[in-house]
């Protein structure tokens, strides 16, 4: 139903950019839920959500970092105007720089699904730590809340297996 919202990309990308801000959500309906994404020059984590996705790079270039169904690590490039599906359940990582821009679709969680994040050991590719989280609300930034709690526990960030620490950044 009305209202139907038309976003200029552009416009916020620019506005992101302008204000330091990592994301604008255009909207949140239970079937359709879209926001634009800058880049993070930091991103590692992998996550794990209970909806399909698709994603628009509407400026630069994006690594998908992405884990096969065997526990492996591949890319998927996306370069600029491109779009990709990302099933939900795959363990993705989308890393581009904060001058990058990427339209995210996927739809608002329904009641009782949760979205986890991993992170993995840059030397031996252990399990590191995970966070489970219930996404309410995308402009609440759950991904910056997500890092600053892992950034701030040493113990998460050193693997078990062999002791490396994942930076802080
Ligand atoms: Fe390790």
């Amino acid at each position: 139903m009305l209202p139907m919202p038309i976003a200029d990309l552009q416009e916020i990308s620019k506005k992101l950019a302008d204000t330091g801000q990592r994301v604008h959500v255009l909207w949140q309906r239970p079937e359709t839920l879209a926001f634009v994404a800058r880049g993070r020059e930091y991103r590692s984590e992998f996550h794990i959500n209970p909806s399909d996705e698709v994603m628009y790079m509407i400026k630069g270039q994006m690594n998908l970092h992405y884990r096969t169904p065997e526990g492996k690590e591949d890319i998927a490039v996306l370069k600029e105007g491109a779009a990709i599906y990302t099933a939900s359940g795959v363990p993705h990582s989308p890393r581009f720089p904060p001058d990058a821009f990427l339209l995210v679709m996927e739809r608002k969680r329904k009641p009782g699904e949760i979205d986890r994040f991993q992170w993995f050991c840059a030397n031996c590719d252990n399990l590191l730590h995970e966070v489970e989280f219930v996404v309410a609300d995308y402009a609440l930034d759950p991904v910056s809340k997500a890092y600053a709690a892992f950034f701030d526990d040493e113990k998460a960030r050193t693997c078990t297996k062999c002791g490396t620490v994942a930076p802080r950044y």
